[in-house]
């Protein structure tokens, strides 16, 4: 096989920076799509933990390229400073290219992105506030400034002088705020630039004549199915396009180079921020999953909500990106609950639906139907076979790909890269 979309089937934070890692070894190039610093991908390797934002996970081993690319939202100080955090600790990031389309983050998306959340009250979608919203704004209505306007000069003072006159209108007439400057931002980001600069590549070219010399290449989704801007749970969802499709655009491969689309999953269910969520428990059970999974974000550390696994929701996710592989992840933190239950349909009213709704008022008002299974006492940390599994969570694997008819290749039941059951070849 030679390219794998690897993304996420319920609302984020499944396990991808895991399994990117894990696949990553046998890949030879490792390509980052959509979103921006929002997403955070912890991946311990030899058991050191890592924490990243916005370079793919990929970049902890040497020997492998690793993309930034055109659907990615860039805030140049962040990457700057992930490349620093890595660099320190002692990894090479030499082989990091970056897309010229990619779009930049500027200041004055950090402040839109709080501006807007204040204004939408009690409708506030709970962002990262990294003014990931804003800039893929700005990109649809073709005033955003590319990485390829940063690195020349009177393109980027055009642009930027354009964005601020009207940025700066509604910072001081709407908002009563202070005008950003043009001098303070034009200085500071062709700094940037020049730091950046020996990285800046047509990143679609590179991947295309990796994949047609044989080379092996996995795109790391960030966010998840239900946080598409089309697909995901609207208008609680992100800006971009976390379903497979979104590689493609997102890196700017045609859909026929892709093999195979790999879901991760969680054994349970879990969101940051607002919005609907069927099998959220709001209960010890509930505290006891986040306090066994570590459920607090990566990004900006807020505690995740926890509930039951939602097998419609995982249909879903494998309806609209054709997922042929699960990763199932934390499998582990399910041990000690004596019964374990699986959402495989919602009640609204005196109706019983069955598939994901399109209308999110419906989706407000879906209760949860379960099936009960019964569940394990056992450790299951350093099982590595999948058949030395205690029965009851196997059998739990089994109903999930029973319920959502794709087979769960990899099951994670920790979070070292050797805490992984493999049941079959994904590259
Ligand atoms: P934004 O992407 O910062 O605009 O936030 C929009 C929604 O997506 C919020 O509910 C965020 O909590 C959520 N979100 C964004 N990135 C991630 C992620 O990587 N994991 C989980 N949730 C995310």
């Amino acid at each position: 096989m030679a390219a794998v979309v690897l993304i996420g089937s319920q609302w984020g934070d499944e396990g991808k920076g895991k399994v990117t890692d894990f696949l990553a070894e046998r890949a030879n190039v490792i390509v980052r799509c959509q979103g921006g610093n929002n997403a955070g991908h912890t991946v311990v390797a030899d058991g050191e933990e890592f924490k990243l934002h916005l370079i793919p996970s990929g970049i902890l081993y040497s020997d492998k390229t690793c993309v930034i690319g055109n659907g990615v939202v860039i805030d140049p100080k962040v990457l700057l400073e992930e490349l620093g955090y890595l660099e320190k600790r002692g990894i090479k990031t030499g082989k990091l290219l970056i897309s010229s389309n990619a779009h930049v983050i500027m200041p004055y998306h950090w402040v839109l992105d709080g501006l807007e959340e204040e204004a939408r009250g009690a409708n506030k979608i709970g962002t990262t506030k990294r003014g990931i919203g804003p800039c893929y704004m700005d990109k649809a209505s073709r005033i955003g400034i590319r990485i390829i306007d940063l690195l020349d000069k009177e393109e980027f003072a055009e642009k930027l002088r354009l964005n601020l006159v009207q940025k700066n209108n509604l910072f001081v007439k709407v908002y009563g705020l202070e005008a950003l400057k043009f001098e303070d931002i034009y200085e500071t980001y062709l700094g940037y630039a020049e730091q950046l600069r020996s990285m800046v590549t047509d990143s679609s070219l590179a991947i295309d004549q990796s994949i047609r010399s044989g080379g092996k290449v996995l795109f790391e989704g960030a966010q998840g199915t239900l946080l598409d801007i089309d697909h995901g749970t609207y208008p609680f969802v992100t800006s971009s396009n976390p379903i497979a499709g979104g590689a493609c655009i997102g890196a700017g491969v045609g859909p026929t180079r892709i093999d195979r689309v790999v879901g991760v999953i969680k054994a349970y269910t879990t969101r940051v921020g607002e919005g609907p969520f069927p099998t959220e428990l709001l209960d010890g059970t509930g505290d006891q999953m986040q306090a066994n999974g570590h459920e607090f974000g990566t990004t900006t550390g807020r505690p995740r909500r926890c509930g039951w696994f939602d097998a419609v929701i995982a249909r879903y996710a494998v309806r609209v990106s054709g997922i042929s592989d699960f990763a199932v992840m934390k499998l582990d933190v399910l041990t000690g609950f004596d019964t374990l239950k699986i959402c495989v349909g919602y009640r609204v009213g005196e109706e019983i639906i069955r598939e994901f709704p399109q209308s999110q008022k419906i989706f407000n008002k879906s209760q949860p139907i379960y099936e009960e299974m019964p569940g394990w006492q056992e450790d299951l940390t350093s099982v590595r076979r999948f058949e030395d599994l205690p029965e009851a969570a196997r059998n739990y694997i089994l109903r999930i790909e029973e319920l959502t008819d794709a087979p769960a290749t990899l099951v994670s039941i920790g979070p070292g890269r050797e805490q992984t059951i493999v049941r079959g070849e994904i590259f």
